[in-house]
């Protein structure tokens, strides 16, 4: 398939018929990818099965891992699923933006679209190209993130065009992801409970400003085990890892020093803050750093994390190594993309 690969910097009149002329592909049932504040998404009519199964196979997805439908206004849920008042607090506070919401699907939403379950997941995307593609196709967008499964999601047009050149009838190219990270996944329960079911920037204190109580699924920060139930499909495949091994390192900056000094080669990744960067090239002169951004800084930690999985994963280093993140506030996506990247392992120091 020949990709047709535009780019907008932002959207005005002179920008606007390229989204029209996607918007046309969308509803004729072709794929185009497109930016978010989050990550790049694959997107086609979320009301229609062929063009569901036109993403799964793109993207190679087992098609039991359901889509994302995005949406340009909040109230547009009510078409597609059963709203209640506590999904309009969280839009109220949230949309648009980087916050995806499960609720009870209507037949509206083919069940191709949502991997066979009862439930839907919406989203109503802040960035204005994404919001304004939405609006114009006239239909809910389905998209994953534009990523070839189970490899870091893409962020920037480079990704992007790395995995979709030749699958996609469009790509949008937005230039880079403002955050960098999926958005947050919240389920709401019938009666009316909050269960986060996947970290983002949208943090477990900014949605108990709105809800009394939120409970984190398990799979958030671990495992799942043999035979447990998995609240969202995504949660059980293998994510966000690129092919070299990813290893964490928990504990104290001088002990994880140490460690690396004994354990690597000049073939081996590290990723560390930029503070102590400076201490790692001194004592490390072998091993090739990345700088994640300021320690202080969980936003330029999400902003580089997959940017610098891809990298560092075309250089063949032999391991990548990288600090294990607190779970506070944004820490939380952080952490758990990365132990899911590292498929769990972790050195405590
Ligand atoms: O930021 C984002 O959410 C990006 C952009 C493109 O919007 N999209 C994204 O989609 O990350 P995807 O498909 O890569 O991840 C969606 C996750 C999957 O793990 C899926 O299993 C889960 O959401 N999910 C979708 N529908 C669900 C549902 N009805 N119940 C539970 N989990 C669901
Ligand atoms: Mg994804």
């Amino acid at each position: 398939m020949k990709t047709k690969i535009v780019k907008i910097d932002c959207l005005n009149e002179s920008t606007l018929p390229i989204i029209k002329e996607a918007s046309e592909i969308i509803k004729n049932g072709g794929l185009v990818v497109f930016p978010t504040e989050t990550v790049y998404g694959l997107g086609a009519d979320g009301t229609s099965s062929p063009s569901a199964e036109k993403i799964y196979s793109a993207k190679g997805r087992p098609s039991d891992n359901p889509l994302i439908i995005h949406i340009s206004k909040p109230e547009d849920a009510e078409v597609y699923t059963y709203t209640n008042e506590i999904y309009y607090d969280l839009a109220r506070a949230f949309m648009p933006g980087p916050l995806t919401v499960v609720l009870r699907a209507k037949d509206t939403v083919p069940l191709k679209t949502r991997g066979g379950l009862d439930t839907v997941a919406v989203r109503c995307p802040e960035n204005p190209i994404a919001n304004k593609l939405i609006e114009l196709s006239g239909v809910p967008i389905a998209a994953p993130s534009a990523n070839i499964s189970g490899s870091p999601s893409p962020t920037n047009p480079i990704h992007v065009i790395e995995d979709m050149q030749g699958r996609v009838d469009m790509i949008i190219d937005g230039g880079e992801c403002e955050f960098g990270l999926e958005s947050t996944i919240v389920k709401i329960d019938d009666n009316n409970a909050l269960t986060l079911l996947r970290p983002g920037k949208i943090t477990v204190d900014d949605l108990l400003c709105v809800a009394d109580e939120v409970k984190i699924a398990d799979a958030v920060t671990g495992a799942l085990r043999e035979g447990e139930k998995v609240l969202s499909p995504g949660m059980k495949y293998k994510h966000y890892a690129p092919k070299t091994e990813v290893i964490l390192l928990e504990g104290e900056i001088d002990k994880i020093v140490r460690y690396l000094k004994e354990n690597s080669t000049k073939n081996t990744a590290v990723i560390m803050y930029s503070e102590y960067c400076p201490l790692l090239s001194e004592s490390l002169s072998d091993a090739v750093l990345y700088d994640f951004g300021s320690v202080y800084d969980k936003c330029e930690q999400a902003h580089r994390l997959f940017n610098i999985l891809r990298e560092a994963d075309k250089k063949n280093h032999n391991a990548i190594y990288a600090p294990l993140p607190d779970k506070c506030g944004i820490g939380l996506a952080l952490y758990n993309r990365m132990i899911r990247a590292a498929g769990y392992k972790i050195i405590r120091m």
